[in-house]
């Protein structure tokens, strides 16, 4: 039995020492709104953090879960009716066939899902040099470190990998990455966009608002969620209160001999 204990302890050591072998650092850990009991999202971060995803990533990150009327949802980036409506239109979307068996191209409307960049996976493959750019409608979900591990690969980036470490063609050096490598060039730059509400668009501050923007895509009830969680809490303080008072009642007719 011993034995066997001290087997499965040291493959658990042994497992752990290889995997931190040059491997990804732990994550940054942010003060996200949306972080704790009563956390929310800060709209006007959604919005940029729409606008990143929208100039930025969109050119090879799909979104397929999401329709552009989810932008004017409560609990989301909360864009106005005539806003989702504008943001929709400036895409051409494929549509038919017409009554000629003809597919053809017409305006987005709110009810249309995000264009995709790519046709398919193959062709996303193709040209990214063999790399596939996940969906990132619940890429927050799907990776641990959720919000901090995302926020973290885009501020991860250094062009001075550690020496003795041999960088191929098409990977770039990312410390947060599995590996440290990611076949991503650095999606963001000083400037990268240009935010109208006046916000500096520094590489920190755009990661931070394209970061929360996702989170909101793969969590999009957290708001409500946080809100009935809270509810409950009250309900189940207040029913213990008459749980215990109703016992007291009950209780105070038996007569208890010491
Ligand atoms: C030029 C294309 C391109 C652009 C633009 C781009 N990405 Fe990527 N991204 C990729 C590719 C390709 C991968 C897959 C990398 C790999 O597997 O090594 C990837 C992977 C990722 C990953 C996943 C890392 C993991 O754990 O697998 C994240 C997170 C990410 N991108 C975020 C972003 C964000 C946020 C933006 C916009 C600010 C963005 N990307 C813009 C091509 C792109």
């Amino acid at each position: 039995m011993n034995k066997i204990l001290s087997a499965i302890l040291l493959t658990i050591v042994i497992s752990t020492k290889l995997f931190a072998a040059g491997d990804a650092a732990k994550p940054m850990s942010v003060d996200w709104s949306f972080n704790g009991f009563f956390g929310k999202f800060d709209r006007a971060q959604l919005q940029r953090g729409f606008q990143v995803y929208k100039e930025v990533c969109a050119s090879c990150h799909s979104m397929k879960y999401l329709s552009y009327r989810n932008l004017g949802e409560k609990g989301g980036p909360e864009f106005s009716e005539q806003e989702v409506k504008a943001i929709a239109a400036s895409y051409q979307i494929k549509d038919g066939p017409n009554e000629q068996g003809e597919m053809f191209e017409r305006a987005g409307l709110p009810k249309d899902k995000f264009k995709s960049p790519y046709p398919n996976k193959n062709a996303a493959r193709s040209v990214n040099g063999g790399a596939y750019p996940p969906d990132m409608s619940v890429l927050v979900k799907a990776r641990s470190g959720g919000s901090n591990y995302i926020y973290s690969i885009l501020m991860g980036y250094d062009d001075k990998p550690p020496s003795g470490m041999k960088i191929e063609d098409g990977v770039y050096y990312n410390k947060y990455m599995a590996g440290n490598k990611i076949r991503m060039s650095k999606p963001l730059n000083e400037g990268s966009v240009e935010y109208s509400d006046g916000t500096k668009a520094t590489v920190s501050q755009m990661s931070k608002d394209v970061t929360a923007f996702l989170t909101w895509t793969a969590e999009p009830h957290l708001e409500k969620r946080k809100r009935i969680g809270f509810k409950t809490i009250i309900y189940l303080l207040i029913f213990s209160v008459l749980v215990f008072l109703s016992m007291k009642k009950i209780w105070s007719r038996v007569e208890t001999k010491m």
